[in-house]
């Protein structure tokens, strides 16, 4: 239904996960794709399965959270591909169980981590390829945030600051630009299913259970859920939208 044919993404994070699911559609709907990872097998891997599905994408790997990187990726990226219209701006890391941990007992030597990759990795890449949109007057950005970021969630608090932050910053950029054929939008998530990698334990179902029950539809997300939200923000169809934080979150937060 949305064309994005012409179009170059670049979609940051997406060597599993969300980000992958992202590339893909981003990729069936016709965009050439930058797959960006920390990790260069997970993107070479995400990269190559678009490719094989006739798309055409590179990778990508470098880290968000190092404005140096960026810049230079973002160069290569347009070598290869033609300069990114499409940014999406989904690499973070999510709170495990390990790091759900009272405020008091942080330590502020921690916090840097999650700022780094959550806000500043959106600024980084946000700043990298938003001046060649308005340029060519033409433009999409999408931030990945959470629900943490809208009602807050206690356990995650820096967590919450960081996506808040990358939400206000969103806010911020689509009114600066508003004129110029580009928009800023984010999709904020509830708690997806268990992250690539994790063991099937009873324990882990268990646990996903319970987070299912908290949601009004009766279960966790999928990546599945997301891509096709992230799509409409980036389509031509979608240039009265911006300033938004669209919700993908079964319901766990109704306004
Ligand atoms: N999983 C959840 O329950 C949940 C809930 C709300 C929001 N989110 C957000 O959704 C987005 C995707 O989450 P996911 O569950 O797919 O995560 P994931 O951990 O499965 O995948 C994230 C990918 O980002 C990459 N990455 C991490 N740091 C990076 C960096 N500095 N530079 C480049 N790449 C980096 C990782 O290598 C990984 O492949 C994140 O922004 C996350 O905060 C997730």
């Amino acid at each position: 239904m949305f064309d994005l044919s012409a179009r170059v993404a670049l979609v940051t994070g997406a060597g599993q996960g969300v980000g992958a699911e992202i590339a893909a559609v981003l990729a069936g709907a016709g965009c050439a794709v930058a797959v960006n990872d920390l990790q260069p097998e997970r993107a070479a891997a995400t990269a190559d399965q678009l490719t094989s599905a006739g798309a055409t994408a590179v990778p990508l790997p470098f880290d968000v959270a190092d404005p140096a990187a960026v810049s230079t990726a973002v160069e290569t990226a347009a070598a290869a591909l033609g300069p990114v219209d499409v940014l999406v701006n989904n690499a973070g890391i999510p709170p495990g169980a390990q790091w759900l941990v009272p405020f008091r007992d942080t330590d502020p030597a921690d916090w840097d981590a999650w700022l780094r990759v959550n806000l500043y990795g959106v600024l980084n890449c946000t700043h990298a390829t938003i001046g060649g949109m308005c340029d060519r007057g033409w433009g999409r950005v999408v931030t990945i945030v959470s629900d943490a970021a809208r009602s807050g969630e206690a356990l995650m608090a820096v967590y919450s600051a960081a996506k808040a932050g990358a939400a206000g910053f969103m806010r911020s950029i689509a009114k600066e630009v508003g004129r110029t054929g580009v928009t800023a939008n984010c999709v904020a998530l509830g708690n997806m299913g268990p992250p690539t990698g994790t063991p099937e334990t009873a324990e882990v179902r268990a646990q996903f259970e319970a987070l299912a029950r908290r949601y009004p539809v009766g279960r966790v997300g999928r990546a599945t859920d997301v891509a096709p939200a992230v799509l409409y923000l980036c389509s031509p169809e979608a240039e009265w939208v911006t300033g938004q934080t669209l919700a993908v979150n079964g319901g766990y937060i109704t306004s």
